[in-house]
């Protein structure tokens, strides 16, 4: 996508939030962000072109800020859940999960715990590697054999995001490769990005990503990384089926790559068993498996965790001394405590209950309120659903629309590194209940309905 069709996108977000805030509305009041800030950003953005115009941008990227920080952008969700945030607001655009279930007496009765067994050593500093007990636990739920999978092959990261980070670091720089789903997580993207590594898209459907073509494009190029999201991926909500994971390792093996597979969906599947992982099938030589409680207990824990071979474990805990020494040793010990109380798997269960009879009420109400010119896929796990637009339509179009009538999605387009999929919509179902899901639903249906889609 050109720079500039970036930038106006963003520019008429900041716009549509500084309205509100223009038409002098309490909202402002209530928010983290949206409004007051948005008008600093627009602000800014005007500062920035004038700043560009006379020469100022050349001067700060040349001597202020990295090389590589030129070519990185604010993620348009962010953008877009700042505008969310506001009252009133549905909004099916963040990957969030549903605050209503974060287990918060359970968590709190483990702080109890934690402070009453462990005492000072819950808030001293502690190894980066992460605590053994935790990792210990972790192993165990990867691989029940202990002497294939151990702690030793367990790092605890400060959210996935970070495993991402840590891993650019490791293996990315100019001039080497990350093979990507098409489309893919976004925030992924942004973390091979900062390191200037070319991201290769791979043809991918309802099956996950295809190994054919994979195997094309090691014809040409031989990459750093493969990354890929195995389970109810973001953004499509498509798994990898049995048959593709098992010649994904095949081809993995041959050629001899590296394999990292992402799966903080996986166990908010909500009927049948999981499939196994790659990392499990393949081993610990090509493939590093990555997941987090995020979205199985709480995103602000910022407690997840990367498996791979001792090497890489060993040499991602260097890298993560220079980043950040440990992730919070207070997160740790809860999360080892809720796992320990056994009341997680519970919590588990109940997410996957009410997460599929939001799905459910997303699709019927989609069944009724959207024109049949449109498609979309029913995923058996997960937070998002993907809708489809008719070919000529373009969904940031649409999305400005439907801000008007404050519910928010995520223009799809957004996912793909190769800047394709204009038409396509990312819905999350977990966060908004059942009767707000059908009113927003309606509401982006009138939207299309009005715009003749
Ligand atoms: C595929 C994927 N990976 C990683 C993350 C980051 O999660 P966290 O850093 O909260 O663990 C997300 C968050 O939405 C995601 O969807």
């Amino acid at each position: 996508m050109p720079k500039h069709t970036i930038m106006s996108f963003h520019t008429i977000l900041y716009c549509s939030a500084r309205r509100d805030t223009a038409a002098g509305s309490s909202r402002e009041e209530h928010t983290d962000a949206p409004t007051g800030a948005a008008v600093k950003y627009v602000d800014c953005f005007y500062a920035y072109g004038v700043f560009s115009i006379y020469g100022g941008r050349k001067y700060a990227e040349d001597f202020m800020y990295t090389e590589r920080i030129g070519g990185l952008k604010s993620s348009a969700i962010r953008e877009i859940l700042k505008i969310t945030s506001r009252p009133g607001v549905i909004s099916f655009a963040g990957g969030l999960p549903a605050p209503e279930l974060f287990p918060l007496e359970d968590i709190a009765s483990a702080a109890q715990e934690v402070f009453a067994k462990y005492s000072a050593s819950v808030l001293q500093y502690s190894v980066t590697e992460g605590l053994r007990t935790l990792r210990e636990k972790i192993s165990l739920m990867l691989e029940p054999d202990a002497s294939l999978i151990g702690p030793s092959h367990v790092i605890i990261t400060q959210g996935s995001q970070q495993g991402l980070d840590l891993l650019s670091k490791l293996f990315l720089e100019k001039g080497r490769s990350v093979f990507t789903e098409n489309p893919s997580y976004l925030g992924a993207l942004q973390a091979f990005q900062l390191f200037q590594a070319d991201i290769l898209p791979i043809a991918s459907d309802r099956d996950g990503i295809q190994p054919e073509s994979l195997r094309r494009a090691l014809k040409v190029r031989r990459p750093a990384l493969v990354y890929i999201m195995p389970n109810f991926q973001n953004p499509t909500g498509v798994s990898l089926s049995m048959e593709r994971r098992l010649q994904l390792v095949d081809i993995v093996k041959e050629h001899d790559l590296l394999l990292v597979e992402d799966d903080p969906y996986g166990d908010l599947i909500f009927s049948g068993e999981k499939m196994p992982s790659l990392f499990t099938l393949g081993g610990t030589r090509n493939f590093i498996y990555m997941s987090s409680f995020s979205k199985t207990i709480a995103p602000g824990m910022r407690v997840a965790y990367l498996a791979g071979s001792e090497e890489i474990i060993g040499k991602l805990a260097v890298v993560k001394q220079g980043t950040d020494l440990q992730t919070n040793t207070l997160g740790q010990y809860l999360v080892n405590e809720y796992l320990e109380s056994g009341r997680y798997y519970g919590h588990r269960n109940l997410l996957r209950e009410t997460y599929k009879q939001r799905r459910d009420c997303m699709l019927s109400s989609m069944e009724s309120y959207f024109p049949g010119s449109l498609s979309w896929n029913c995923p058996e796990g997960g937070m998002f659903l993907w809708v489809r637009l008719p070919e000529h339509c373009d969904a940031r179009e649409i999305l400005l629309k439907c801000l008007e009538r404050n519910v928010a999605f995520v223009p799809g387009q957004e996912f793909f590194p190769d800047g394709s999929g204009k038409n396509t919509i990312r819905l999350n179902f977990s966060n908004a209940l059942p009767d707000k899901i059908e009113e927003g639903i309606k509401r982006i249906g009138e939207v299309l309905k009005e715009s003749n889609i």
